[in-house]
């Protein structure tokens, strides 16, 4: 049962989205693009690095609403495979930010409910970064309500490719049939395997594009693309991007209600020409 109050106190613009939305037509999994941080901190001529630190406050923010909304899964997109060429000291401080943020919410995560879990190469990362990691895996792995991942070393394609070479592994050790490889036997070798697939891409700062981001998942997902850049990225615009979703019409390649309803029924009877 979602408390309204706990997303958005009576009164405020939050308040009047959330009560535009049909709770019980909510995304199972909303994955999100966060992006802009270096223009936020460009347009306040601040170092790149303040604006990922301004980032990591719209995180919490977003976990916090999207937990509360009683989502299934939330997944972010914090850092990809292609990142690792952006200069030293912003990766360093990335990964800097991670820690203290995980340092900081892993107790909020848990006593919430919240199971913290990381999608990517996470053996490709450093040491004092995996126990971080493994420190909120830990602490959260019982719990049983909102699954929020973090996509860190990431990317699409590779994902798609490991699961490629498990399924080429299985038939070669006797243990699959070529015939027996479909689309489920794919997703079941994905990091998401026990996740519904996202319902909502949210993409922050403007830009038309999934930049390798759960290319498999996303096949049928609705996307949102704000101007927002993702240090201002609040609960008003989380409650916007679902309002948004819930104007769509999902048909995963049918027609819409209403044009079936036309292709069935009987001929109109004919004009006559009076
Ligand atoms: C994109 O902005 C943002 C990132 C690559 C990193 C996102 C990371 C955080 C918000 C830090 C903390 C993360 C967690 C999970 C606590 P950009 O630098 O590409 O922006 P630009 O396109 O304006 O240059």
């Amino acid at each position: 049962m979602i408390d309204k109050n706990l997303v958005a106190a009576p009164g405020t613009p939050e308040r009047a989205l959330l009560d535009q939305l049909d709770l019980a037509r909510l995304p199972r999994h909303v994955a999100v693009i966060m992006d802009g941080n270096g223009r936020w901190a460009k347009r306040r001529h601040l170092p790149r690095v303040e604006g990922h630190r301004a980032g990591a406050a719209a995180v919490r923010d977003t976990v916090e609403t999207a937990a509360r909304l009683g989502l299934d899964a939330l997944t972010l997109y914090a850092f990809s495979t292609e990142n690792w060429k952006r200069p030293k000291a912003e990766v360093s401080t990335l990964f800097t930010l991670l820690k203290e943020y995980l340092g900081r919410e892993f107790r909020t995560l848990a006593e919430n409910d919240i199971r913290f879990r990381v999608v990517g190469r996470a053996e490709g990362l450093d040491g004092s970064v995996r126990s971080a990691l493994g420190m909120a895996l830990e602490a959260t792995a019982g719990c049983h309500g909102m699954v929020f991942s973090v996509a860190l070393n990431y990317s699409g394609r590779a994902e798609i490719a490991d699961a490629a070479r498990s399924l080429a592994r299985e038939v070669a050790a006797g243990r699959l049939r070529p015939e027996e490889i479909d689309e489920a036997a794919v997703a079941r070798r994905l990091y998401t395997a026990d996740l519904p697939d996202p319902d909502l891409l949210v993409r922050t700062s403007g830009e038309m594009r999934v930049s390798n981001f759960l290319l498999w998942q996303i096949a049928y997902a609705e996307i949102h693309v704000t101007p927002v850049l993702w240090p201002d990225f609040r609960s008003r615009h989380f409650l916007e991007a679902l309002l948004d979703f819930q104007r769509r019409e999902r048909r995963y390649g049918g027609v819409s209600e209403a044009d079936s309803q036309v292709a069935s029924a009987p001929p109109a009877p004919a004009v006559l020409d009076a």
